[in-house]
């Protein structure tokens, strides 16, 4: 029975839009979620009605939802939210994110693995597995089914890989309900997923294959989900049609590029939140700005992007004192030993090259780990070059962000290996992220280009930028479902 439209979607995601916290009044507040699947998320829903069920992320979190003992209202950007947060065991829950989800799905998602030293997986992460990845998965799932109850035609989307076991709960509690599973992250080829242990392996693909439709960024990613479900777990296949046959059920997988909302981007730069922000940073930028807005996470390559910088700054001293590099960057997951030990080594490679190039009144890389939208905003309007190197990366957002309100013809320098890198790859400099020579010189070729060819790059990414939003992705996803509940 196809979805009716009076009733809410049920988004499903480890991560909410927001999350709770004590100001320094002791006033609860709510503070915007970070990554690119709440971007796409808090897009979605102000489009369409829809109730947000996520994890209980902190203490205060859990407060909130103790005491409501349901959904709760959230307003953030002139927004409201209506979201379900579910508490799990803190052991569970710390056991799920921090030794499961983050590193080893996202590990193997990203490549991230230095294969010949980690992971070693032990009894402690086998215990994760059972005692977390599994426990909060069901918790969610159980959540999900008290939601859907009595509902004549449930429609529930789950996202990313925190979420790949509950699927095959719900699919067994509620045969008839559609399931969807949108991966915001990549997805590897076979060999990757080799280094989990196999009953991971088969709880991970069965569990997945429990929906109906599972969506990824890029048609690479179908390309490497279809092959996994080959190779590593024997399913029919048929590459024409992008399906599996599964469990007596036929799986779709589809490709559905996420776009951003330029204009409400637009509306945010002309804030007045946003011109303050503007106000210093023209007041203290030297002739040429470089600028990266990302998380502190490894996936995003921090350390290669300086050293390439240190390279040009070498090779090019006639820019010395004219350029500056604002990375703005957020302290991510630092539960994990692995993002700790990554913002240590982001501020001794700043160090570096702030002393081998830097002068009494020039400082060339103006390191900011915090998280502030505005301010990010402020300084995607100004840049010249905006850095996007990731060694790998589902999409990303900024890539796109950036560009929609950049008023300088800035310069893209974008990772070939990035899910945007399909749809701008054409108007960017495109980069091998490992080559820091290659990056140097995309640097180079970036502040020295003519006018005329800027603002030809520029105009073709706004044109796709523009082309593209959150409603059109959702859109997209639900002509889809409607598709396959009719039988087409
Ligand atoms: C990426 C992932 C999201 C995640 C986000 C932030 O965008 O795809 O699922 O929510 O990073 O990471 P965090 O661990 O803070 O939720």
């Amino acid at each position: 029975m196809p979805h009716r439209k009076d009733e809410p979607l049920i988004i499903v995601s480890n991560r909410g839009p927001a999350e709770f916290e004590r100001g320094p009044d002791g006033e609860r507040r709510v503070r915007r979620g970070g990554g690119g699947l709440v971007t796409a998320l808090t897009g979605l829903a102000t489009h369409r009605k829809v109730l947000w069920v996520a994890s209980a992320m902190g203490d205060e979190d859990v407060a909130v939802a103790e005491e409501a003992g349901g959904p709760v209202e959230i307003e953030m950007d002139d927004s409201s939210y209506e979201v379900d947060l579910v508490v799990s065991d803190p052991d569970a829950f710390d056991a799920f994110y921090s030794v499961i989800a983050n590193p080893q799905l996202w590990f193997v998602q990203h490549y991230l693995w230095d294969l010949s030293n980690a992971p070693d997986i032990r009894r402690e992460e086998k215990r994760a597995w059972e005692q977390g990845y599994e426990v909060v998965n069901e918790d969610i799932a159980r959540e999900v089914l008290r939601q859907v109850e009595g509902r004549e035609s449930p429609l529930v989307m789950f996202h990313d890989y925190h979420l790949y076991t509950a699927p095959g709960i719900v699919r067994r509690a509620v045969p008839h309900a559609f399931l969807h599973h949108f991966v915001h992250i990549p997805w590897p080829h076979p060999d990757a997923w080799r280094i989990l242990p196999r009953v991971w392996r088969e709880d991970l693909f069965d569990g997945l294959l429990s929906n109906d439709i599972i969506g990824f960024h890029t048609n690479a990613y179908v390309h490497n989900f279809l092959d996994c479900c080959r190779e590593l777990v024997g399913a029919e296949v048929d590459y024409r049609n992008a399906t599996v046959r599964w469990d007596g059920r036929e799986i779709w997988a589809r490709e559905y590029p996420l776009g951003i909302d330029a204009e409400r981007l637009r509306r945010v730069a002309d804030s007045e939140q946003v011109g303050e922000h503007e106000k210093q940073i023209l007041a203290r930028r030297r002739e040429h700005l470089i600028i990266r807005v990302d998380r502190a996470d490894l996936s995003k390559n921090v350390l290669r992007g300086f050293t390439a910088f240190d390279q040009f700054l070498t090779d090019h001293p006639e820019f010395l004192e004219r350029v500056t590099f604002i990375a703005q960057l957020v302290p991510s997951r630092t539960d994990v030993p692995e993002y700790q030990e990554y913002l240590e080594r982001i501020e001794a490679i700043v160090a570096v090259v702030n002393h081998r190039h830097g002068t009494t009144d020039w400082m060339p890389i103006d390191l900011r780990m915090y998280e502030d939208f505005h301010e990010a905003v402020a300084r995607y309007k100004h840049y010249d070059l905006l850095m996007v190197n990731s060694l790998f990366d589902g999409m990303n957002l900024v890539a796109k962000e950036a560009p929609a309100v950049n008023t300088r013809d800035g310069v893209l320098m974008l990772s070939e290996n990035t899910g945007a890198h399909e749809e701008l790859g054409e108007y960017a400099l495109s980069v091998n992220p490992f080559d820091i020579e290659e990056q140097a010189e995309a640097i180079h070729e970036a502040l020295t280009m003519s006018a005329d060819e800027r603002r030809r790059r520029a105009d073709g990414m706004r044109r796709i930028v523009d082309s593209t939003d959150p409603g059109g992705w959702v859109d997209r996803q639900l002509a889809d479902i409607a598709a396959k509940q009719r039988g087409d």
